[in-house]
């Protein structure tokens, strides 16, 4: 990986612990606490296996996945982003507030959140903990409701590409009681992390986690719908192709990626920016909604916590 990727993530971890806001590990129980370790054998074996295992080029991940904190992996990391050095406290008030209005299945009373694992928690509705995990995974599920025409009874089948620790797995099989999600990612610190929370969160029985050398494991004809989100604009063009081939040779015909920015770019090896729009055009990918997150308002798009744009394609 190039020196400027490497000053660049140094320096955002840095900055990070100067942001606002309240994180800890929380109460953890001795065992997961001694689960959570770069020695468990579960991770190092992992960690063997992604490192031999076939892949195009890989993205900056494999250097940044030995920063990840194990005991506080929702903290302020590469995986989510949750604070900004300024105006934090109203970008959540206004996001929570948006949340609130469009919240017609009532998610934030019933979807729980705690301070486990360094999540940043913010007062900002009373009685209820709010965190970034939390409205974006609403924010998500609403968008998904429309576009696919769901209810809260549906039978949804999904593959997560760059699942991360599993929060939207976690957050979609709480929604909907008859979903089932399946996670998988190029990192294996990631793969270790979700299988833990996804259990953790007593998702398992709803869940599965595939390894990267695994993949061939996954069965056509199983899923409705893959997501892609914050991830792969952190890619290589070269690795999104492979997972559109995956995509394809699955027979999946819905995809939802949310990217960091308003557009396609990759991230490649060299640091510059490349695009996977083209990809997305060779694998039969048409875009049949794009909206951002909070579509509704300008105002509140604009100042949300990490505004984003929601794509949808069908092929
Ligand atoms: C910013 S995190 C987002 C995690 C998760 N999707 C979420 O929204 O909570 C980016 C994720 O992309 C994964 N990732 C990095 N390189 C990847 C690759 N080449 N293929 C698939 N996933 C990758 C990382 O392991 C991480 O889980």
């Amino acid at each position: 990986m190039s020196p400027k990727v490497i000053i660049k993530s140094g320096l955002f971890r840095a900055a990070g612990y100067f942001k606002p806001g309240k994180s800890s590990a929380g109460e953890l129980a001795p065992e997961h606490l001694a689960y959570l370790t770069r020695k468990n054998p579960a991770l190092v074996d992992l960690k063997q296996r992604y490192e031999r295992a076939p892949k195009p080029e890989h993205s900056a991940w494999t250097h940044w996945e030995n920063s990840i904190e194990l005991r506080r992996f929702r903290g302020e990391n590469d995986y989510l982003s949750q604070a900004y050095f300024r105006q934090t406290g109203f970008r959540y008030s206004l996001t929570a507030a948006y949340t609130e209005i469009i919240d017609q299945w009532k998610l934030l009373d019933t979807l729980t959140e705690d301070d486990r694992f360094g999540v940043k928690t913010w007062e900002v509705l009373p009685g209820k903990v709010i965190t970034r995990d939390l409205l974006d995974s609403i924010l998500e599920i609403y968008f998904l409701q429309e576009a696919l025409g769901l209810e809260r009874n549906s039978n949804l089948r999904v593959l997560d590409i760059g699942a991360g620790y599993g929060r939207l797995a976690h957050r979609v099989t709480n929604a909907f009681p008859q979903a089932h999600v399946t996670c998988t990612d190029a990192v294996a610190t990631s793969t270790f992390l979700s299988e833990f929370y996804l259990r953790y969160r007593n998702a398992a029985d709803r869940t599965r986690v595939v390894p990267f050398d695994k993949l061939n494991e996954l069965r056509p004809g199983n899923y409705d719908l893959a997501v892609n989100v914050h991830s792969w604009t952190e890619c290589t063009r070269a690795f999104v192709a492979f997972w559109l081939d995956r995509v394809v040779d699955l027979g999946i015909k819905n995809l939802f990626v949310v990217p960091h920015f308003g557009d396609f770019a990759t991230t490649e090896r060299d640091s510059t920016m490349g695009t996977y729009e083209p990809e997305l055009k060779r694998h039969g990918f048409k875009q049949v909604r794009h909206q951002p997150k909070c579509h509704l308002s300008k105002i509140v798009q604009t100042s949300c916590i990490n505004p984003a744009d929601y794509r949808f394609f069908q092929r």
